[in-house]
């Protein structure tokens, strides 16, 4: 996307110096395998468009750009271990390329090398900017602890579930727009509208995430599609399908979803497919998600930042709405 070409330019280089050629190579390599698979980069982009809107160059907001990606890595990487999962970013995962210890403790010591890359910044720039980064660290275990216990559990409502996201995702989102107004010395009302933004943005991009690892195409969403559904996740498409569907329906959904129906992996990605389809719930997907990013337009309404800026934001906003990967 042309808007991000300039940090990307940065941004890579970066990132190719992090952590080469280090020992011992099972610590490293897998860090630098994960990093080098690519991403979107939406955080880090996120944190040196919102370090720009407020008056700090590219240069000077890198550090923290650097720390919420290496962040977002170790989340994955240990992720990955706990959903099980074999793709990421169409690749083997790094529990399933290495092992499982090597996943643990490669995560372990990339969020530790997250903090680090924060270590430049003067003194009260560094104090604000780890208590942000502590606060959406344990903000995100407790979303994935939910995650987790959610796969089991048959009472989650639909709050439940958008307060997991919130933690698990939005934060992050918002985190790392923070951090660019906190080096740029915003004033608290727009540090809080830029961070609003970020969860109201955050929450329709795990939404469309849970649509995409159903609904996606492999090839280009990088992940095993139906993941979600054989983890027995309820995603938003389980509550919405609940909502809407029939009561024969939705007694299929939950056997399905249920844990202890046994069924061939294939078939009941299917099953589970097509009940959402008959359900209505990817319409009504969709429509939460437009509301969120609906959310996202009216807190970037109070952003006191030239409309210039915020069309940046807006056209970030876009691209993402329309991602499939
Ligand atoms: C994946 O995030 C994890 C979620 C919060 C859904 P991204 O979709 O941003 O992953 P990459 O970094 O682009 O691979
Ligand atoms: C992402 O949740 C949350 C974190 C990684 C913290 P998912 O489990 O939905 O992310 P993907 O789909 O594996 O990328
Ligand atoms: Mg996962
Ligand atoms: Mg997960
Ligand atoms: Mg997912």
């Amino acid at each position: 996307m042309n808007l991000f070409k300039a940090y990307h330019e940065v941004f890579q280089p970066a990132l190719g110096d992090f952590n080469r050629d280090q020992s011992p190579n099972n610590l490293y390599q897998p860090m630098q395998y994960l990093l080098d698979l690519g991403g979107k980069r939406i955080r880090p982009f996120l944190t040196l468009m919102a370090g720009e809107g407020f008056g700090v160059s590219v240069k000077d907001a890198l550090g923290a750009a650097m720390a919420v990606e290496v962040f977002h890595n170790f989340t994955l990487m240990h992720d990955d271990i706990m959903d099980s999962a074999i793709l990421r970013r169409g690749k083997t995962t790094v529990h399933e390329k290495w092992d499982v210890n090597t996943a643990i403790l490669s995560g372990d010591a990339m969020l530790i090398k997250a903090y680090q890359c924060l270590d430049n910044y003067p003194s009260d720039i560094f104090q604000k900017l780890t208590q942000l980064l502590s606060k959406t660290a344990i903000e995100v275990c407790e979303g994935q602890q939910y995650d987790l216990d959610f796969e089991t559990s048959s009472s989650v409502s639909q709050e439940d579930y958008i307060e997991m996201i919130r933690l698990k995702t939005a934060v992050l989102v918002g985190c790392a727009l923070k951090m660019g107004a906190i080096i740029g010395k915003a004033s608290p009302h727009d540090q809080e509208a830029i961070y609003d933004f970020g969860i109201q943005l955050g929450l329709a991009f795990q939404l469309q995430d849970d649509y995409l690892d159903t609904f996606g195409d492999e090839k280009t969403f990088g992940k095993k599609i139906g993941g979600d559904i054989l983890e027995n996740k309820k995603t938003i498409l389980y509550h919405l399908a609940l909502k809407g569907g029939e009561e024969t329906h939705i007694n299929a959904l939950q056997t399905l979803l249920g844990g202890d129906h046994p069924i061939d992996g294939v078939e009941k990605i299917n099953k589970v497919k097509s009940l959402f389809e008959v359900t209505a719930a990817i319409s009504a997907t969709q429509d939460l998600i437009a509301y969120h990013a609906d959310l996202a337009d009216q807190a970037l309404e109070k952003l006191s930042m030239g409309e210039d800026q915020k069309n940046r934001f807006r056209e970030l906003k876009g691209w993402l709405m329309q991602r499939t990967y």
